[in-house]
């Protein structure tokens, strides 16, 4: 198995999937306030998917050793670091959810995103989480060019994220996508810089940061086969685009009329 590289005619598909995945959070993010529960985002967003006419890539996902996953989307709260399943505790004030969102088009292609929610006001360590790994998911997201490696993706990730004094979940990684959900290659959110793949036009991936405000380290957390936790309870963010290896660079394909404004260092380098 290798990295496949999308042709015109691919890239056309994914944009689709990848742009109506962006408007499935811009549909449920106005409902995300104080009282709202989590499974009622995931119905929020199971409607979106309907009136598209999309599906969830969730809905019953089943990697090998874990059960079916139930939720349309996974809903992460404050020391939840993934793949929190929708439940009917309402958020509070002051609580942080990531949102992540994976439907499927009529065609075949997967398109992947998740951002993070503050519910009414938070501590200004949870707004500085939140913000900083959106920062981080973007200093990844520009290294992102034919010739460059992997690992100048996980490093840029890494130093950003670690010189602020959090740290970076190992566990799980970003992924190639396409007509299939998780494929490869791996997208590590940390590493050495000229080291693993080099990126080549075509190729489409996740860049998707955990990163925790205390320990890197992680747990199950019950039996639900799904969450997963920070050991030391800390909070922990992600955010979550796909992106395309482009001739000169890199074309998010997760962008949609509601996406957060993108990072000043991000606009001013744009061209
Ligand atoms: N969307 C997640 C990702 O970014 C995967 C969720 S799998 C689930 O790769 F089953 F937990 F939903
Ligand atoms: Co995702
Ligand atoms: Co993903």
């Amino acid at each position: 198995m290798s990295i496949t590289i999308k042709t015109a005619e691919d890239i056309a598909g994914m944009r689709l999937a990848c742009r109506l995945a962006s408007e499935v959070l811009d549909y449920i993010a106005p409902h995300i306030q104080p009282g709202i529960t989590t499974k009622e985002i995931d119905r929020l967003g199971a409607e979106c998917m309907a009136q598209q006419g999309t599906i969830s890539a969730t809905v019953g996902y089943q990697p090998p050793g874990y059960p079916p996953y139930p939720g349309a989307l996974c809903t992460s709260v404050n020391h939840v670091v993934c793949h929190g399943i929708p439940n009917d505790k309402p958020l509070k004030k002051g609580d942080i959810v990531n949102v992540d969102v994976t439907v499927i088009t009529k065609d075949g292609w997967y398109g992947d995103n998740s951002r993070m929610y503050l519910i009414g006001e938070c501590s200004i360590a949870a707004k500085r989480l939140s913000a900083l790994t959106y920062d981080a998911m973007w200093l990844g997201i520009q290294q992102v060019r034919p010739g460059a490696h992997l690992g100048d993706i996980g490093h840029a990730i890494q130093k950003f994220a670690e010189g602020h004094g959090f740290s970076v979940v190992r566990e799980f990684c970003g992924h190639g996508i396409g007509k299939v959900f998780h494929e490869e290659p791996q997208v590590l959110h940390y590493g050495r810089p000229g080291t693993l793949e080099q990126l080549r036009p075509g190729m489409v991936f996740t860049i998707e940061p955990m990163i925790n405000a205390g320990r890197r380290e992680i747990k199950e957390f019950g039996n639900d086969g799904w969450t997963i936790v920070t050991k030391d309870h800390s909070l922990s963010a992600q955010w979550e685009h796909t992106v395309l290896v482009t001739e000169t660079g890199y074309e998010v394909m997760t962008l949609s009329a509601g996406s957060p404004p993108l990072p000043a260092f991000v606009t001013a380098t744009a061209t």
